[in-house]
């Protein structure tokens, strides 16, 4: 891989028939470590190979959810080049094919990484050889963080019912998808039209995110047209966790539909996890749910979920 790629991590892809999902939402505590574990457990499980990386690097505890010690690599090594090979630094789980790279536990934060160090990161991660690579991305809206989460081809943005994650969640998404612009106004020479569009948003009638585009096209039909369809390769998995009822299952729902009008982008209701002392009880025993609760319903739930995630390898394999 050359230099021009690994400072352009736009350009980069995964290997052929890998798919990279992320797990985002912008909040600590709402359960995308708990969600991207147990998706990484259940894929593999269902023959898939399958790497889990720890992208939080300021406080991974990817490994306790596992039921796994912390490893002695963790992508620093990588980072600091103690490690040329980024493949090195991944471990093998009690499931046979799962493996997962931790991150690092000296509290640098992944905001504090170089340019260089995080393309150099992503063109590891498009390099790994998986059937799922699974991003489990840390809290905040950070550049880097961002990148990670649109390097994806499954964007899942995890949420709780409470009125600060659903916040949160729209805030993440929101970042996520001018972050997508701003890699690529430059690219199509648009960056002065985004740019003046925006200084005067309420003159220029762009109320919602989705109304930039009417009025890039407006301005610049072919270009306009070509970010619209780059921007639509971004599309949201909604993921809503902790739901206690009913009512609280069909917020998922309309956060999905309210998404989709907003951002003018395919938003889709992944599912839903309810809340379960099961969760607790199975992390303190440093169990993976899977095999302390294998009848709960949340492992029907994440099973969903997964079946998702690996329809098009399941038509590939049919075929
Ligand atoms: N569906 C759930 N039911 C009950 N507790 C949950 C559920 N999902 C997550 N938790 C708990 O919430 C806490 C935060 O989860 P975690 O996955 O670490 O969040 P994040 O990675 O978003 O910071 C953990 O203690 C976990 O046990
Ligand atoms: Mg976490």
């Amino acid at each position: 891989m050359n230099l021009t790629t690994l400072n352009n991590p736009i350009r980069g892809s995964a290997q052929p028939g890998s798919i990279i999902v992320v797990v985002g939402g912008g909040k600590g505590g709402i359960g995308k470590s708990f969600l991207s574990s147990n998706l990484g457990i259940f894929l593999a499980n269902m023959g898939f190979n399958t790497v889990i990386i720890d992208c939080d690097l300021g406080a991974p505890n990817l490994h306790t959810c596992l039921g796994e010690e912390p490893p002695k690599v963790n992508f620093h090594n990588f980072l600091t080049g103690k490690m040329d090979n980024f493949v090195d630094c991944a471990v093998a789980t009690q499931f046979p094919k799962l493996r997962f790279i931790s991150g690092s536990n000296d509290h640098q934060e992944l905001a504090n990484i170089s340019v260089y160090d995080q393309s150099r990161l992503m063109g590891a991660i498009y390099g790994l050889e998986a059937d799922f690579t699974i991003l489990d991305l840390s809290a905040g809206t950070h550049t880097s963080t961002l990148d990670l989460f649109l390097m994806a081809e499954r964007h899942i943005v995890a949420l709780t019912p409470d009125p600060t994650s659903i916040e949160n969640a729209y805030r993440f998404m929101r970042a996520a998808f001018f972050r997508k612009i701003k890699r690529y106004e430059r690219q199509l020479q648009l960056d002065a039209v985004v740019a003046g569009l925006m200084q005067n948003a309420q003159e220029n009638e762009i109320r919602v995110p989705s109304d930039l585009f009417n009025q890039i096209i407006r301005l610049e039909p072919n270009k306009g047209q070509e970010l619209k369809n780059i921007m639509r390769r971004l599309s949201f998995d909604i993921v809503i966790n902790q739901t206690r009822s009913t009512k609280e299952v069909q917020l998922g729902q309309s956060i999905a539909a309210v998404s989709k009008k907003y951002f003018g982008l395919h938003t889709n209701f992944l599912g839903h996890l309810e809340y379960d002392n099961a969760v607790w009880h199975a992390l303190r025993k440093r169990r993976p749910l899977i095999l302390e609760f294998p009848h709960s319903n949340l492992y029907s739930q994440i099973l969903s979920i997964a079946r998702d995630l690996a329809s098009p390898h399941l038509k590939k394999a049919v075929i």
